[in-house]
């Protein structure tokens, strides 16, 4: 995997959308000096703009994007130019309202908001290819131009279409998944409520259904979707790396899962030049700044641990959620530089100007409705000149210390209908586990499971991994057979990549590393608790879910004191070659969770980080020019961490020694001596 860098950026990238075409052209003058001023580096433009370029088919008005990036390029500002094809202009949809999508219940979204795509209709992959091309061939050497930015944040409002081209192309796709029409009815598991097919042509997208649909069907349809967009995007880059060779060529991603839930971004963080991310707090979860960290450690995960770049956040509050809650004094750089510390290099954000009218006029911007005189403009012009303080961490990567096994395609699988339990929760497993590592002070690197165990470290989480190929077990076996330390929650391993069980008793593709055999799932009633003690009087409370266990090899370490599984073990150790699997059957919250994961860190020879304090958190990246200690004060109080070696804090250009003191609520980053 390439790692390439907007062209012509010498530091990190600074500043947000812009949509100048929401503007009068004298109010782009202002823009460009308030921009200098906030020491922005590169905007994101035209994302929206296909109706302003071609107001009429085939009549291209370059005019004022011709102007604008003159402009931006004489103010110093990169462009990261957007190919527009999110937004198919309203002539487009009156010859080809057939490239509308379609939902499951067969309602097709129209034309008025953005992203009515149909990833299968030719039209709209003939007429994106078309302005993607007259882009090209007109921008792709103007010296503003540091990065194309490919559509928007495919995956959202919407993804999949079940319309009769859609059908047809599904068909096409299954034909060459599974070869023949009877290795898809055995995948499918046709015999199964008589649904066998007979002819290609027989088979449909899983539209609504009277009961549950065929889930092996749903599970194709999802990977199908994913891969369509995929290839749309494919085709714009390819024409975009013909026409403009040298620029890198990216698609803003939405990784966390609280956001998107319908790409599978394993398959396509190898397929751009450099992996984007658009982030937006829950602003009203509690300490919401875990999930941050979580979405920016798989931004760097699904690009393979190289730099990314986090596209969009936001200064303060989103318009989108139920209650826009604002950010508070200092957040923003929180927020910001905690992406930079997990191997973002830099911080843009949605969007440069607060927008007067549509959908978005109340979500927040660098520049506010307030204007100048604002907190948040204070904040963004602190930010600016923090950022530009931080050059030199352009290019070095993440220090990770554990892996954790995450694949978009169980987590589909597993959300489907009639599973064992309403509760059994895919994200919020992995939310949980997250949580925990965080609070140990460990970073994460997400690992998709055939690969979590090949990059050394010594510990792999798997928090929730229903569908499990028989790949992915052998590879989490020989990890621990060679010395590695695995810790597995409930309800992984179960099926594989057809949602068919595997055979035997549960969890079949981890059964043999585990030591263990599933006798009987034991779902629990709603708010039903159930007491596990554990070495030395350890006592947790489980919940959701338990399970009778029967053992072949494997310890219990925690076992069930009532419920359902009274007596029997509820968090097993199998010693296998030379590593162990930990086993965890019921549902512990992040604070019960800290124990098992204390001992199987412990088991994995992790150093314990007991001397860090809560809610402070403490990043490394290091390369050629040099290693950079992040430190982000969560609290409200000053806080002390220890340092390895000493250094200079670059925020505030002063020395640190070994042991860094953190104003309540402030961002330390220090460049060690060594
Ligand atoms: C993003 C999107 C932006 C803007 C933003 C608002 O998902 O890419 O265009 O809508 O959300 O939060």
């Amino acid at each position: 995997m390439s790692h390439a860098a907007p062209r012509g950026l010498r530091r990190l990238a600074f500043g947000g959308d812009y949509n100048p075409e929401q503007w009068p052209e004298e109010v782009w003058r202002e823009d460009v000096a308030l921009m200098r001023e906030a020491g922005v580096t590169m905007v994101s433009v035209g994302i929206f703009s296909w109706a302003r370029l071609e107001p009429r088919e085939g009549s291209l008005d370059f005019g004022w994007l011709d102007r604008l990036l003159d402009l931006l390029h004489a103010g110093g500002i990169r462009v990261d130019l957007g190919t527009p094809t999110v937004v198919p202009p309203a002539w487009f949809y009156r010859a080809h309202p057939e490239a509308l999508p379609v939902s499951r219940e067969g309602v097709t979204y129209e034309f008025g908001s953005r992203g009515a795509i149909c990833h299968s209709s030719p039209a709209y992959q003939e007429a994106a290819a078309r302005i993607t091309r007259a882009l090209a061939e007109r921008y792709g050497d103007h010296p503003a131009l540091a990065m194309w930015h490919v559509h928007n944040e495919y995956g959202v409002p919407v993804l999949e279409c079940y319309c009769a081209t859609s059908a047809a192309h599904f068909r096409r796709w299954l034909a060459e998944r599974h070869g023949t029409l009877e290795a898809l009815n055995d995948a499918w598991g046709t015999t199964f409520w008589g649904q066998a097919y007979g002819d290609w042509e027989e088979i449909q997208p899983p539209r609504a259904t009277p009961t549950v649909a065929n889930p092996a069907q749903r599970l194709d349809f999802a990977r199908f979707a994913s891969d369509s967009a995929l290839a749309n995007f494919r085709r714009e880059r390819d024409l975009l790396r013909e026409l403009s060779p040298g620029v890198p060529v990216t698609t803003n991603f939405m990784v966390s899962p609280t956001q998107c839930d319908s790409v599978d971004y394993w398959a396509w963080g190898g397929e751009v030049d450099l992996v984007t991310n658009d982030h937006y707090l829950v602003a009203e979860e509690d300490r919401n700044h875990v999930n941050l960290a979580m979405a920016a450690d798989l931004s760097r995960s699904v690009g393979g641990g190289r730099p990314w770049l986090l596209l969009e956040h936001s200064t303060s509050a989103v318009n989108w959620q139920p209650r826009g809650i604002a950010k508070a004094p200092g957040e923003m750089a929180r927020n910001s530089l905690a992406h930079v510390a997990r191997g973002s290099d830099g911080a843009m954000f949605f969007q440069w100007r607060a927008s007067r009218f549509g959908a978005e006029k109340f979500h927040s911007a660098m520049l506010p409705h307030a204007g100048t005189d604002s907190r948040i403009w204070r904040e963004v012009v602190e930010l600016g000149a923090d950022l530009g303080r931080l050059a030199d961490v352009r290019g070095t990567r993440t220090v990770a210390d554990v892996a954790v096994a995450w694949d978009w395609q169980s987590w589909w699988a597993q959300k489907l209908e009639w599973r064992p339990s309403q509760d059994l929760d895919t994200r919020e497993r992995a939310e949980a586990y997250y949580a925990a590592l965080f609070d140990r002070h460990l970073t994460v690197d997400f690992a998709h499971p055939d690969a979590a165990g090949s990059a050394g470290h010594p510990l792999v989480v798997v928090p929730a991994l229903y569908l499990a190929t028989a790949a992915a077990g052998a590879a989490l076996s020989r990890y621990v057979a060679d010395g590695g330390t695995l810790l597995v929650s409930y309800f992984s391993g179960i099926v594989d990549e057809h949602d068919a069980v595997h055979p035997g008793p549960h969890p079949g593709a981890l059964r043999e590393v585990l030591g263990l055999r599933v006798e009987e799932f034991q779902p629990l009633r709603a708010g039903q608790e159930v007491r596990i003690d554990g070495p030395d009087g350890a006592r947790l409370r489980g919940d959701v879910w338990a399970e009778t266990l029967l053992l072949d090899g494997a310890e219990p370490v925690w076992r069930y004191a009532d419920g359902p599984a009274a007596g029997g073990p509820a968090v097993t150790r199998h010693a296998y070659g030379r590593g162990a699997a930990w086993y965890v059957s019921t549902r512990l919250d992040r604070a019960d969770l800290d124990p098992v994961l204390a001992a199987a860190a412990a088991d994995a020879g992790l150093a314990s980080r007991d001397d860090l304090p809560h809610d402070v958190e403490v990043v490394r990246r290091t390369g050629e020019t040099g290693t950079f200690v992040f430190v982000i004060n969560h609290t409200g109080a000053e806080a002390k961490v220890p340092l390895a070696s000493p250094g200079t804090e670059l925020l505030t250009g002063t020395r640190a020694d070994a042991r860094l003191a953190v104003p309540a609520g402030a961002v330390r980053v220090v460049r060690l001596d060594d």
